[in-house]
């Protein structure tokens, strides 16, 4: 072997000391690796589809275990020394795991990590006793973390958001879906999703981004809600999606559309592309987003404007997935199906009927304890049920200023055990594969196997059980993103 890259040392108390490597850089190849002497090696392996029902609780453990990196790829996993011979072949460096867990990196398929500043006020508030939406009401809330970005610019977003990618990774996270939505205006919007697209090409973790087009009603809309909808199919939906706008629209406009009244056969793509079929002054416009979203709620959107809004999305090539069912059931979760979305995502508050639908769809049902934890309620996201009926249930945390200020998923999985009454098994397998699943990428993450992309994080427990059970703390010590180790210590 050419290197022995060294374990995280142990101090006299057991615990790894501090010790962060620098992150491999990106634009050498990844070195060939060789994990070995893993506790349990979580592989999760098997068809790249969602685990449902007993299947959601089958790790695919494999003791004693080793994994092969080559590139960004997984070259092999089995146990260590069936392993040796092949990593003195490649000359692969080794990662001696001292008896730890191994398994595939997070997958955490919710977060809105764009914002600027906190929301601590609000919070405070709340512990005095008023409601998440009566502070929304008030002018809390998301209408001013909306203010907060307004002043904030693309450049102070990306800066704050990078501090957390990297607690992210230090947490286990190795890809991360990013919400829009606290822009509540398009040039806003816009500014967000290139906020996300900066961070991408700046953070070791892949960043998936979605256009949350419909947040809350901007305050200079009150009482016109089908204005502010209709700006939002005709111009930010087109915009993000890269297909630019129609002649005479300016991207920049921040006040309702003059264009309300168009014909829902408008295509911007197509009057984009005579536009500029001469010589075209700027370069074409960037798909920024690859899913939409909305918040389908009371105090929120309604089911119609979601769907309409969703619908454009589609007709974009966004992928939708969809708040549903989190302050009061409007039956957004069957829109979510209706419209084939990828997720529907809190479902507090679903009924029986909601859960056998979800149960019989490919929507993966991405629950979120995250929120209900630091909103203080006593009631969870009913995932035994759906587990029972056979949905496809996820985890993820929920990361924004408002009602889930985590990025810890490890967390998250504790919450899922003690809360909603999963079993470790469960909880990881939501936070992997089927994470991967509701983010469409099952076919590449969320299990650890041959061909599959080298994601994987080290915890300093050698039981997995032990993750969501040792609760409040951090157990991973290393994080390998695409081959890479971009965390340790
Ligand atoms: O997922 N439900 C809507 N959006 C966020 C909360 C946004 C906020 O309060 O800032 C959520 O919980
Ligand atoms: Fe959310």
């Amino acid at each position: 072997m050419r290197a022995v890259r060294e374990p995280p040392l142990r101090n006299t108390s057991g615990m790894p000391r501090r010790r962060r490597l620098r992150p491999t850089m990106p634009h050498t190849s990844p070195p060939t690796l060789f994990f070995r002497h893993a506790a349990q090696l979580i592989t999760l392996a098997g068809p790249p589809v969602p685990r449902r029902g007993a299947a959601l609780g089958e790790l695919g453990i494999i003791l004693k275990g080793g994994l092969l990196t080559q590139g960004e790829t997984i070259l092999r996993v089995g146990c260590t020394r069936a392993l040796e011979r092949q990593a003195l072949r490649l000359r692969a460096e080794a990662v001696d795991c001292q008896g730890r867990v191994v398994m595939p990196g997070f997958v955490d398929s919710h977060t809105h990590l764009i914002f600027a500043g906190s929301r601590v006020n609000d919070y405070e508030l709340r512990l005095r006793g008023k409601t998440y939406e009566e502070i929304a009401q008030a002018g809390g809330g998301i209408q001013s973390s909306a203010q907060r970005v307004r002043k904030a610019g693309v450049l102070a977003l990306a800066q704050q958001a990078r501090k957390f990618l990297d607690q992210f990774a230090a947490h286990g996270t190795t890809t991360i879906e990013v919400k829009s939505g606290y822009g509540l205006d398009i040039a806003q919007e816009l500014n967000i999703l290139r906020a996300i697209r900066a961070l991408q090409a700046d953070s070791p973790l892949e960043l998936v981004p979605t256009l949350l087009a419909l947040h809350a009603l901007p305050a200079s809309f009150r009482g016109r809600s089908r204005q502010y909808v209709d700006q939002v199919i005709e111009r930010l939906v087109p915009l993000a999606a890269g297909a630019g706008v129609a002649p005479g629209i300016s991207p920049a406009r921040t006040e309702p559309s003059t264009t309300s009244g168009r014909a829902s056969g408008f295509s911007p793509a197509h009057a984009a592309l005579k536009c500029g079929a001469t010589m075209p002054k700027n370069p074409p416009p960037e798909r920024l987003a690859e899913f939409i979203d909305c918040f389908c709620d009371r105090g929120a959107f309604s089911v119609e404007d979601c769907h309409r809004v969703l619908e454009a999305g589609r007709r974009f090539g966004l992928v939708p997935r969809i708040h549903a069912e989190q302050l009061s059931r409007t039956g957004a979760a069957r829109l979510g199906i209706e419209l084939e979305a990828a997720s529907a995502d809190h479902l507090d508050k679903l009924s029986a009927a909601d859960i056998r639908a979800l149960a019989g769809s490919n929507v993966v049902a991405t629950l979120l304890p995250g929120a209900n934890f630091h909103l203080g309620l006593k009631l969870y996201p009913p995932a035994r049920p759906l587990i029972a009926a056979g949905a496809a249930v996820a985890l993820a945390t929920d990361f924004n200023p408002g009602t889930s200020p985590t990025l810890n998923m490890q967390f998250i999985l504790s919450l899922a055990c003690t809360q909603m009454g999963m079993t470790p098994a469960e909880t990881i397998a939501a936070s992997t594969i089927n994470g991967a699943c509701a983010l469409r990428r099952a076919d590449r993450l969320g299990s650890l196997e041959a061909g599959k992309q080298a994601d994987l994080i080290m915890l300093d427990v050698d039981d997995y059980r032990e993750i969501p059970y040792y609760f409040a703390v951090n157990h991973c010590v290393m994080t390998v993103k695409r081959g890479r180790i971009v965390y340790a210590r």
